[in-house]
């Protein structure tokens, strides 16, 4: 697919104040620093539309991106940023589990795993509340710039193993990216418009 518009739209605090329209809407979600932001620019080849930083804790608010005039991408906070907790309403900041447990539009949920980490178990505590929720979600390994090509088959097996561990019955599509080389673009976005077309 080819990106021929990518706009800002809003940003709010409030998942009830989200764009009305009801077109295919995707979220990008995962700790702090993970990239989700640069993933964005890089798919929309925008470097400047979502702010990025070395720092974690950057995007604090849901911000609505309209891509091709037809769909959102969306770019959420990170979590993960102070300590886990056992409850994840208290983990994960309420306005964002408010946007995922109300946002109808929300086609899937884009989980963004540092592929350099060990599974985390916020991220698997994340999954778990995707899953009881019923959220569909995919996972998208970030940064594997950062590491040779034989570990990142070896960090994709770790974090599926650490998902059989915890019973998942099934686990999701996955894909490795880089924003620093582009990779995974193309996959993504053909993905992207698989699911538009449903
Ligand atoms: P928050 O908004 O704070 O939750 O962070 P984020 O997940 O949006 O991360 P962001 O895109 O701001 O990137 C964080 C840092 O990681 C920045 O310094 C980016 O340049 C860097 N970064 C992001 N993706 C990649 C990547 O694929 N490769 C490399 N080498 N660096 C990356
Ligand atoms: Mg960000």
């Amino acid at each position: 697919m080819k990106i021929t518009s990518a706009k800002f739209v809003i940003s709010n605090s409030e998942a009830a104040k989200c764009p009305p329209e009801r077109i295919p809407e995707y979220a990008f979600i995962g700790r702090s620093n993970v990239g989700k932001s640069s993933l964005i620019n890089m798919l929309t080849g925008n470097k400047s539309l979502a702010k990025t930083s070395a720092k974690p804790g950057k995007t604090q608010l849901i911000n609505h991106f309209k891509i091709n005039e037809n769909w959102f991408l969306v770019d959420l906070p990170g979590y993960g940023y102070a300590k886990v907790s056992k409850k994840v309403k208290a983990t994960f900041q309420k306005f964002i589990t408010d946007y995922f447990e109300t946002r109808e539009q929300l086609v899937c949920a884009f989980v963004l795993i540092d592929i350099r980490l060990e599974p985390q178990k916020i991220d698997l505590e994340f999954f778990t509340y995707l899953g009881e929720s019923q959220i569909p979600f995919i996972m998208i390994f970030t940064k594997a710039d950062k590491i040779g090509v034989t570990k990142v088959d070896q960090a994709v097996k770790n974090y599926q193993k650490a998902m059989l561990a915890e019973n998942w019955a099934e686990l999701p599509p996955y894909f490795v990216t880089s924003s620093e080389t582009g990779r995974g673009r193309e996959e993504i976005l053909a993905y992207i418009d698989e699911l538009n077309q449903d």
